[in-house]
Formats: C-alpha cells, sequence, structure tokens
C-alpha cells in the first residue's frame, strides 16, 4: 500500500479524479481493502502532540461523523491511526471520483478538534462485467455496411485506470467494434448472407488498465434474419429525476420512453433495466410496456442520495438501446439529531470553581444542509449551561458554586433541536452528582451550655449534653465530642469532667464541693470525621449548688472545756454593755451559712443575752453585788438550712474588775493552805517569768537595735488566738456572720501555723476593749502557770 502524509500543505493526491485539497487539517491516504490494523500515519507526530502524556490525559479518540461505522482508531501509546476494518472503497463511495473518509480527532481540555481526511486509493479489485453472459443480437442480413448495433457496455466497480479502458473483439468476418462516447457498437464491415451462415459467435473482451489487468468477456450471439429492421430510440440520452426520500412504494419516479420506427411486433418497445448495482436491485422498478419507473424499496436520503441506472428498449425483434437514468433523492428532515456524551466528570466535588467544565457533548444529524443544523440548550435553574465549541461539540460548564447540602444531584436536561421544518429535537438527561467536601464544620445548637449540679454529687453523674451538627456526608459529617485541655483549679479539667466522644453527654468525674468551687467553665470541641476535620468548640460552665453540709464552726470561745476561754466583766458594767462576742462561721453560703445565736443555758438567765444574728453577749442589766462573780453560758450557733446544723460553745464571763481578785478563779473547793501555798507558788512563777521576759525583751532589743528599722508589731491591739482564724479570713459583714473563702477546707487542714498568737490590728475594737485584752493576756499566762 501506499501512505501520504500531508500537514497543512497542498496535497496533490494520485492522478486528475482527486482535486487539489487545500485544507488545514492532515490528510492521509490509504488504499483500500488494506488489512485491519494497517497505520496510516502518525497523528502524535504529525500535530506535534507529546504521546506519553497528551494523548491519553486528553483522552484523544477519533470520531466520524455520519457513518455509523469505525474504520479507524487511534493508538494512546504510540499515536498511530490504524485502520479497524477492511475498507472497500467501492461500497463506500461507490463511482465517486475521490473517496474521502472524515475522521476527527478529539482532544479534551481543552476541548481540540482536528479533521483527518483519509483519501481511500482504489485498487484493482474488481473485474470488467458484462451484464449476462450471452447478448443475443438478431441481425437482417438485409443489414447495410456500416450498420450499427449497440451493445451494452462491461461494469467494473473500480474507477479511473481500474475501470474498463478498453475492449476487444474476436476476430471475424463481419463486424468490428467501436467505442465512442461511452457507447460500444458492433459496426458491420462486410454484409451478412444468412445463406452462408446462419448465426455467429463473437467473443468480446472487456479490459481495465489496471495493474495486473483484469478482463471479462461476453459472447455476442448474432442470428442473421431475412428482413430488415429500426432499433427503438429513446426521447433521451439521460434521464433526470428528483425523489424525495422517503417516498412510498409505487410513487413513480420517472417514465422513460423509446420509439421504434418499425410496425407492428418489431415496433413493440418492452423496457427493462440495464445493469444494477446490486444493492439497488430491489429499490426500483421499471413497467416493461410503460417505461414508468417506479418506487419498489426504501428511499434514504441518509444511505444513497443518488441512483445511476441503465435502462434498456427492446424491440419484438431484439434490437435493443440504452439510456442513463440519473435519480437525485432530496433530503426530509426525518433524523433528529443525535446527542452524544463525549465525556463527564461525576461526580463533581462541590468546591469546583464557577466555569468548570464537566462534560462535553457533540450532537449529530444525519440530515443535510439546514436539516443538519442544531441548537442544543439544557434547562434553566440549574448551576450549568451550554457553552458551544468547535462545531457541534459543547461544554457543559458550571456556572455557579455548588453545594451538596444543598442540592446533591442534578438532572441536567440537554435538547438539541434542528433547523428543519418541521423541526426534529431529541433530548438526553445526564445525572450529575454533587462529591461531598469537608466544607461544613460541626455547629452546636447551642451558643453555650450550662450544667447545674448540687455539690456531693456521685462520680459518674451526667451533668448535661452537648450536641453539634454537621450538615456534610459521611465522615466528613460525624462529629466527635471532646473536652479541650484546660485547668480548673490547678488540675486539668479531665479530673472533673468527661464527655462521651459520640453522644456529647458530659458525666461528672468526681464530687463536687461547693466549697471548694461554685463554678468553673470547660471547653468542649466538636470536631468531624473529615480530612483535614473542622471543628467548633463551645463552652459549658458548670454551676455547683450548695448543700448544707457544714456545720457552723465556733472561732470564739475555743472548744469547750479550754479554760483560757473566759471574759472579764467590770462589776460596773450597765444594761447593754458589750462584753463578749461569740465568733463563728459556716463554710456553706446563703441560707446554709446565715447563722444565729441563741443561748441554751446560763447560770444566771436574766443577766446575759446574745444578739440573735450577731453573736453579741451584752449584760442585759447592771451589775449587781448579789450577782455570782462566775458566769456560765452556753450558746449554740445554728445555720438556717434544711435540715439545720448546729454548734455549742460555753463562755466564762468573770465579773470581776482587778486582777486582785484574780484568785477567785481557781475553784472554791480549794483549801486555804493549798491556796496561799499556791500563791507563793504563783508570786515566785510570776517573778521566774518576768525575769525571763524581761531577759527575753531585752535580747530582741538588741535583735531589733540591730537592724536598720526595728518595728514592734506588739503594738497592744492584741487578738483572737489566730489558729483559728482561716486565712483568707474576712471583715464581719452586716448581718454578723463571718463569711469566709472557699478555702475553708486548707485552713482546717493547715499545720504550718505555729504561732500562738497573731496580732491582727484590724480586728473590731468594740468587741473587746484594750483594757481587756491586757488582762485576757495575762490571765491565760496565770492559767498557764496554774495549770502547770
Ligand atoms: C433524577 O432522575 C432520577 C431517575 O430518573 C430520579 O430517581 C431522581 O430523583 C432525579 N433527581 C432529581 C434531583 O430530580
Ligand atoms: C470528605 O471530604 C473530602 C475533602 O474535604 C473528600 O475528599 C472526601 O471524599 C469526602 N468524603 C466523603 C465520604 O464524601
Ligand atoms: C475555641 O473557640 C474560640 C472562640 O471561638 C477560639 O478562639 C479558639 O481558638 C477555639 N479553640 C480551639 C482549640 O479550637
Amino acid at each position: 500500500f501506499f501512505v501520504v502524509a500531508v500537514q497543512n500543505t497542498l496535497a496533490v493526491m494520485k492522478g486528475s479524479d482527486v482535486d487539489v485539497s487545500l485544507l488545514s487539517n492532515i490528510v492521509y491516504s490509504v488504499t483500500e481493502e488494506s488489512s485491519p490494523g494497517t497505520t496510516v500515519g502518525n497523528l502524535a507526530k504529525d500535530l506535534h502532540l507529546d504521546v506519553q502524556e497528551t494523548l491519553s490525559s486528553r483522552k484523544a479518540r477519533v470520531d466520524f461523523e455520519g457513518t455509523r461505522k469505525r474504520y479507524c482508531d487511534m493508538k494512546l501509546n504510540t499515536g498511530d491511526l490504524v485502520t479497524s476494518e477492511i475498507i472497500d472503497r467501492e461500497s463506500l463511495c461507490g463511482k465517486k471520483p475521490s473517496c474521502v473518509l472524515k475522521v476527527d480527532l478529539v482532544l479534551e481540555n481543552p476541548l481540540e478538534l482536528h479533521h483527518v481526511s483519509l483519501h481511500i486509493q482504489d485498487v484493482n479489485d474488481n473485474s470488467p462485467k458484462f451484464r449476462e453472459n450471452l447478448i443475443e443480437i438478431e441481425i437482417s442480413e438485409s443489414a447495410e455496411k456500416g450498420n450499427r448495433f449497440s451493445i451494452e457496455q462491461a461494469h467494473d466497480a473500480d474507477i479511473g485506470q481500474n475501470a474498463v479502458q478498453r475492449y476487444n473483439l474476436q476476430k471475424n468476418d463481419n463486424f468490428i467494434l467501436a467505442v465512442n462516447n461511452n457507447k460500444l457498437e458492433l459496426v458491420l464491415e462486410n454484409k451478412l448472407d444468412r445463406e452462408k451462415q446462419k448465426e455467429l459467435n463473437l467473443l468480446l473482451t472487456a479490459l481495465d488498465g489496471g495493474s495486473p489487468q483484469r478482463s471479462g468477456t461476453v459472447v455476442i450471439h448474432v442470428t442473421v434474419l431475412d428482413a430488415n429492421d429500426n432499433a427503438p430510440v429513446f426521447s433521451q440520452a439521460v434521464y433526470k429525476a428528483s425523489l424525495p426520500e422517503n417516498s412510498p412504494p409505487d410513487t413513480v419516479v420517472i417514465k422513460v420512453s423509446a420509439t421504434d420506427a418499425d410496425e407492428g411486433v418489431n415496433g413493440d418497445v418492452t423496457y427493462q433495466f440495464g445493469h444494477v448495482p446490486d444493492e439497488d436491485v430491489n429499490v426500483f422498478s421499471i413497467d416493461p410496456k410503460t417505461g414508468e419507473i417506479r418506487v419498489t424499496g426504501v428511499i434514504d436520503f441518509e444511505e444513497r442520495s443518488s441512483f445511476e441506472i441503465s435502462v434498456q428498449a427492446k424491440d419484438g425483434l431484439g434490437l435493443t438501446s440504452y439510456a442513463k437514468v440519473i435519480i437525485d433523492v432530496t433530503d426530509i428532515n426525518d433524523n433528529a439529531p443525535l446527542i452524544y456524551l463525549k465525556s463527564l466528570t461525576n461526580p463533581i466535588p462541590e468546591n469546583v470553581s464557577p466555569g468548570t467544565e464537566v462534560g462535553i457533548i457533540n450532537v449529530q444529524d444525519e440530515d443535510s444542509e439546514n436539516n443538519r443544523q442544531v441548537r442544543c440548550s439544557i434547562q434553566q435553574n440549574v448551576p450549568f449551561k451550554l457553552v458551544p465549541s468547535i462545531k457541534n461539540y459543547y461544554s457543559l460548564v458550571t456556572t455557579g458554586q455548588l453545594d451538596r447540602e444543598l442540592v446533591s444531584d442534578y438532572n441536567i436536561t440537554i435538547t438539541a433541536t434542528d433547523k428543519g421544518s418541521p423541526p426534529l429535537s431529541s433530548s438526553k438527561t445526564v445525572q450529575l452528582s454533587v462529591a461531598d467536601i469537608n466544607d461544613n464544620p460541626p455547629v452546636f445548637e447551642e451558643q453555650s451550655y450550662s450544667a447545674y449540679v448540687t455539690e456531693n454529687n456521685k462520680p459518674g453523674s451526667t451533668l448535661c449534653s452537648v450536641s453539634a451538627r454537621d450538615p456534610d456526608w459521611r465522615q466528613n459529617g460525624t462529629v466527635i465530642y471532646s473536652l479541650l485541655p484546660g485547668e480548673v483549679n490547678g488540675a486539668p479539667v479531665s479530673s472533673y469532667l468527661s464527655v462521651n466522644g459520640d453522644t456529647g453527654v458530659i458525666h461528672a468525674v468526681r464530687s463536687f464541693d461547693y466549697e471548694q468551687f461554685r463554678s468553673f467553665k470547660v471547653h468542649v470541641m466538636a470536631r468531624d470525621n473529615g480530612s483535614p476535620p473542622l471543628s467548633s468548640n463551645v463552652t459549658v460552665s458548670v454551676f455547683i449548688s450548695d448543700v448544707n453540709d457544714n456545720s457552723p464552726q465556733i472561732l470564739y470561745p475555743g472548744p469547750e472545756g479550754n479554760s483560757f476561754m473566759t471574759e472579764l466583766v467590770p462589776k460596773a458594767a450597765h444594761g447593754g454593755s458589750l462584753v463578749s462576742k461569740v465568733i463563728a462561721v459556716d463554710a456553706d453560703s446563703g441560707q446554709n451559712a446565715w447563722l444565729s445565736y441563741h443561748i441554751v443555758k446560763s447560770s444566771d438567765t436574766g443577766l446575759f443575752s446574745i444578739g440573735v444574728h450577731s453573736g453579741e453577749i451584752r449584760t442585759q442589766r447592771d451589775i449587781s453585788e448579789s450577782d455570782s462573780m462566775k458566769q456560765n453560758l452556753i450558746v449554740s450557733v445554728k445555720d438556717n438550712g434544711q435540715p439545720s446544723l448546729s454548734a455549742t460553745c460555753s463562755m466564762y464571763l468573770l465579773i470581776s474588775d482587778n486582777l486582785a481578785e484574780v484568785p477567785e478563779l481557781k475553784d472554791i473547793s480549794y483549801d486555804e493552805k493549798n491556796s496561799k501555798l499556791t500563791s507563793y507558788l504563783i508570786i515566785a512563777l510570776v517573778s521566774v517569768s518576768t525575769f525571763f521576759l524581761t531577759f527575753i525583751i531585752i535580747i530582741l532589743g538588741v535583735r531589733f537595735c540591730r537592724r536598720r528599722k526595728p518595728r514592734l508589731l506588739f503594738d497592744g491591739a492584741v487578738a483572737i488566738p489566730s489558729a483559728y482564724l482561716p486565712p483568707n479570713y474576712a471583715d464581719v459583714d452586716g448581718t454578723g456572720t463571718l463569711r469566709s473563702t472557699y478555702n475553708y477546707d486548707a485552713y482546717l487542714t493547715t499545720g504550718s501555723r505555729t504561732s500562738d498568737f497573731k496580732f491582727v490590728t484590724s480586728y473590731n475594737d468594740n468587741t473587746l476593749p484594750t483594757r481587756m485584752r491586757v488582762f485576757t493576756f495575762i490571765k491565760l499566762s496565770l492559767n498557764f502557770i496554774n495549770r502547770v
């Protein structure tokens, strides 16, 4: 075979039967009957395309227009265009002088179309053929020298040189052959003599110009008759008719007629078809009597747009003549456009930018001219449009942002309408799904969450639950909850709370103590399972409510039995004088810490009263001589909780004005002697102590003097034994109740406080007059000595 590849140039095809093609496309040439797989040309090379990358990534492929067969294919790995079946030029193009197969090379992204014209070269694969093996002619012996007798020409499906070129008549005495103007005639050279030869056989050979040469023969059997005659004569050498396609059977196409000058049987003309290609045999019929040609088969413009038929007129004596009938089929808009989906990206990720090409559509209409013009459209209200591309290609592109959470799939109906009259249309529905992208973070249903829990809760109890929604698909929308790391009171939040990752239910990990803290905040994160994951967080505030789980703590006086706690009451005290104050705190809060004071027992009812909320002990009347020197009170302190908790303390009061009376403190059961001895002992001890104290003061003095800025805290404002005061001890509030801070526990366990005394200058002076404090100090010392 013979292959020519011409690109962007003038392609001068072999012989005069092929036009000079000025095409800005690729022209290849292939001989017919080449075996499948024959390489026609290398498209990659001729288009300067990179074989490895471009061809497959751009989905290169060949498309055919109009025909339903695929004649060739492209090898993606080499870029070769190869035939995929045997191409028979004769069935494809018939007698057309040039046989061109149009092939489109389609590349996507961007869409690119290259025309490839495949010229099918003829090979001499058909021999000249006469319609019959034997031609009968009857010639009168009176026929004159030079008379001509038509013979039907031989037919050769090939074209050009491969078609019939010449005829050869076997040597004989009477006839020679005349070939001109596409007419084949026997010319009588020597008169026939029936008496000498009644009949004769002539061998006629038709030869084509192919190489190797092919030939066909026919035997012409001449019967010599007695009489002479005229052959029929057609009214036209060529008849032309135009026939709309789809004409029903029996439609008269044209009527041919031939006349014969003879009379009688010799003038009876009958008609029949001469050479008819095999495929046209059943399409038309000819009425032998009238010469009417009628439709008997299917006329499809798309299959055959014209027919060429030879008709024969024969008179009764067998003289014939021939004419040609050319029937042009006219197009009717009988083919709806066809929509081909050439490529489609499905599903489309929802984050593609507007204007992304998601599909390529090709429309074809087999009709011609206007019937072939196609308009394409898609329905409104979808974020897609059709963009006309080259020729009959359209790109389906997005026009807006897609959101799977709003619309997850589209049915796009593409409608193609041709411009025929009436127009035909067809439609095709393309289903497109939108693929998920993790573009939505989980969103909590509430801005923040609050949980209320009463203290002393059980570990593991449920506090509340949080919930977040994520509209994404599958794992991109699966929400997992977790606690964000953080600290509450210096401890990791996870030691307080836990959250169920799947349900968002929050549990307490430990029992909470309102007295330690009343509320805290944690952050809970909701995260989806996408990659990368998206998250959001929310604040959960936990409010702990109080339970009356702490009894009042009496700070002053100290625990029962501690005889340090004795108050001196001046004898001259008037009614209403403040004598002492019971100080108590309650670690709870609110009603649970609202304390009330009551005297539950006193040695002289009516002498002292206590402020229900202040805890102040006052004389109710003036002290009189008859009052006992020693007074005992038992005070109960209750909180207001449900049920209420209480504490009691004893208070020892001594009605006395001076220290001399101090010995009377002793138990009355002591005898005189004993007391005298004790007095000495006391004096001795006081002396020793005084000496000792003086000594210490001197030492301290010396030490302080050494320091630059000596500062004596011992400014006389003595107060409460500090060991009983919480470190963050607050002032007495309006209700007379002492508020403590939450670290009450801490205070209870503090062991580092070794000093027995603390000098609190801010302490309310009303409660204990300075004078009394000095007394108290001495009194305490004496009590100490006494015990010793
Ligand atoms: C698209 O068409 C299919 C099948 O005809 C149907 O099941 C589906 O519901 C349609 N979708 C939309 C969004 O109309
Ligand atoms: C989730 O989103 C990612 C991109 O964010 C995507 O690649 C993946 O296919 C999505 N998963 C599902 C199940 O849709
Ligand atoms: C939690 O949310 C806050 C406010 O919305 C933000 O500032 C912070 O970065 C978030 N933390 C995490 C770990 O996502």
